[in-house]
């Protein structure tokens, strides 16, 4: 699996536009949000956050920080570092970690997590289903895990969006499900309760 060097770099020259660049149909963020079943404790894990599109809704799903039962944590993971300059500019929230690395050479040392979200990110990988194979050893089991990708650009062949169903139908994961929109899909599963 290869950590794409040529996206990070194409993602770090137009870090300073991407917010402008990056709308999500809102209804689709919705629908990933409701697919990770989070709570005000929930520690998730946002795989290639880039300039923080999915960090607000994330944050707002785990509540009021200053009540109580809400202890919950976001991770943010991208190798672009100019990506991240912006997220770290846009957010001053305690709860949020950012970490500047690809999903291939995490260790998943912050996890485990209840959720993982995957925001138009695993088009760009080589072997998408080897990369949900490694997101599924940081997921905690009965651990959501929700892929959002739209479709306007062509941004997953369907030979890749037949992979990922096909990776995320093992036996490390349950509960397959997929939701569409005009121009967006949404494929969300439970981690097994099986280790490794
Ligand atoms: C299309 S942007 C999406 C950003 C954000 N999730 C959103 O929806 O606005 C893709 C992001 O994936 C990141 N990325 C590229 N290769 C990656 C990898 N191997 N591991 C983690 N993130 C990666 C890029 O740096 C970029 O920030």
């Amino acid at each position: 699996m290869t950590s794409g060097k040529d996206s990070i770099s194409y993602f770090n020259q137009i870090a300073e536009s991407w917010q402008r660049l990056a709308a999500v149909d809102p209804v689709a963020v919705a629908v990933t949000m409701d697919a990770l079943h989070l709570s005000g404790e929930s520690h998730v894990l946002d795989v290639g956050c880039g300039t923080g599109t999915m960090l607000a809704p994330l944050l707002n799903r785990l509540g009021n920080p200053h009540s109580e039962g809400t202890d919950g944590r976001v991770v943010g993971l991208d190798p672009a570092l100019r990506m991240l300059a912006v997220t770290a500019r846009r957010f001053r929230d305690p709860r949020l970690r950012l970490v500047c690395t690809s999903l291939c050479d995490y260790d998943g040392g912050d996890g485990p997590f209840d959720a993982i979200l995957c925001c138009r990110v695993l088009h760009l990988l080589e072997d998408p289903a080897a990369a949900l194979t490694r997101l599924a050893g940081w997921l905690k089991p009965g651990g959501r895990l929700a892929i959002l990708q739209t479709l306007d650009e062509k941004e997953v062949p369907d030979s890749a969006a037949i992979a990922l169903e096909h990776a995320l139908s093992g036996e490390k994961w349950t509960h397959l499900t997929s939701k569409h929109g005009p121009h967006w899909v949404v494929l969300a599963a439970t981690r097994s309760g099986s280790e490794g």
